[in-house]
């Protein structure tokens, strides 16, 4: 898959823009703050209908305007399509491919295939478990509708529930054993889908982290769920007293982790930087490879900033990769973009270079 045109209005930083693409390798240069990383995430937004930075739609419509829109070309094999999105304050947000609009815009996640590796990414081992499940959860989504939708109905009922704590009065016993029908239907089938998909993953994972490294350390992970204890039916009944304490669901699904592991030590406790780096592009590759293998599209590739953070010998695999065709179309930012040129030319490859300044393209 590739992405040939793109047109942005009111988005961020960006008035207006209108871009052609390479299909292969397209760099986006620019000094700190000019508008790199803000054009990925509009790829971004076109495929997940949502952008990978900022979680509120409005906030990435210019600053001081009401609305903003993205629009670009996408090509899978002989097939075009133009995908369109639109936002303004105060109404639904609109998604378009080929002027058809989705009544539910999530039938749209997936058919376009994007992997982002970006600098906060570290937020994955720093941060808490709801980073972890966002990211399990974005990528299973991409490759499984009926789970995205499963996850809707939990979070409905999980929120319904909540309200339902947080009043003080005496509440409707049969209301609260209807969502925890739900949250338990729904729960259930959720967590199937994530210890599955972690099965498949992992030895996917440690191919990519073994490429990375050449097998310096050993490295795995674990699917943490409440809904995988023996007797979770009967655990998550007698939560109850305590929810209605603490006024909140205390168990479920909403509460699974994943923890990572470098030899068998807690990599966010003991991994070294570059350990936890290769951990997160191992990841991120393999999120790629499991999309492909799904689908039978390349993801968009969208790196970002991606040679600060590597060293020669890592950055030397990532290339091998490309030289491989194991990628599709990527996009990478650089604020030195003769770094990227003299690493792209090591495998002859030229890449188209735009340089941004201010939200707009200088060349
Ligand atoms: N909604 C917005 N409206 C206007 N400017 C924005 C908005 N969101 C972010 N920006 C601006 O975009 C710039 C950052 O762009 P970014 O793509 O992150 O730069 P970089 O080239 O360093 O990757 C900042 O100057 C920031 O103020
Ligand atoms: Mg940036």
């Amino acid at each position: 898959m590739y992405i040939s045109k793109l047109s942005l209005f009111q988005f961020k930083n960006y008035e207006t823009l209108n871009l052609s693409f390479d299909t292969k390798i397209n760099c986006i240069a620019g000094e700190n703050g000019a508008g790199k990383t803000n054009l990925l995430d509009a790829l971004y937004y076109l495929s997940m209908s949502k952008s990978y930075f900022l979680s509120i739609d409005a906030q990435n419509i210019l600053h001081n305007q009401n609305m903003m829109m993205i629009k670009a070309n996408f090509h899978i094999a002989e097939e075009n399509f133009e995908i369109y999105c639109g936002v303004q304050i105060g109404q639904k947000k609109i998604l378009k491919v080929n002027d058809l609009i989705y009544s539910k815009i999530t039938e749209h996640i997936g058919r376009f295939p994007v992997v982002m590796i970006a600098p906060n990414d570290q937020n994955l081992i720093a941060e808490g478990s709801e980073e972890r499940r966002k990211f399990l959860d974005s990528m299973i989504a991409q490759t499984d509708s009926e789970y995205l939708q499963n996850l809707i109905y939990y979070n409905h009922y999980l929120s319904q529930r909540n309200a339902l704590l947080k009043q003080n009065t005496t509440f409707d016993k049969a209301l609260i054993e209807m969502y925890d029908h739900y949250l338990l239907d729904f729960g259930e089938k959720i967590t199937q889908k994530r210890q599955n998909f972690i099965k498949e993953f992992l030895p996917i994972f440690q191919k990519n982290y073994d490429f990375l490294t050449q097998k310096k350390e050993s490295c795995h992970f674990e699917y943490k769920a409440d809904f995988l204890s023996k007797n979770f039916k009967n655990n998550f009944y007698q939560a109850l007293q305590k929810d209605i304490i603490l006024k909140r669901t205390t168990f479920g699904t909403h509460k699974d982790d994943i923890i990572f592991f470098i030899d068998n030590y807690s990599l966010k406790k003991y991994g070294s930087q570059g350990q936890q780096k290769s951990f997160l592009i191992a990841l991120k590759l393999a999120q790629y490879e499991i999309i492909y293998q799904k689908k039978q599209i390349k993801p968009i590739l969208l790196l970002d900033d991606i040679f600060d953070k590597l060293d020669d010998f890592r950055i030397q695999q990532l290339i091998k990769l490309v030289n491989d065709d194991h990628f599709g179309q990527i996009f990478v930012t650089d604020a030195r973009p003769e770094r990227t040129l003299q690493i792209f030319a090591t495998i002859n490859i030229q890449p188209t270079i735009f340089k941004i300044e201010n939200g707009k393209v200088v060349k």
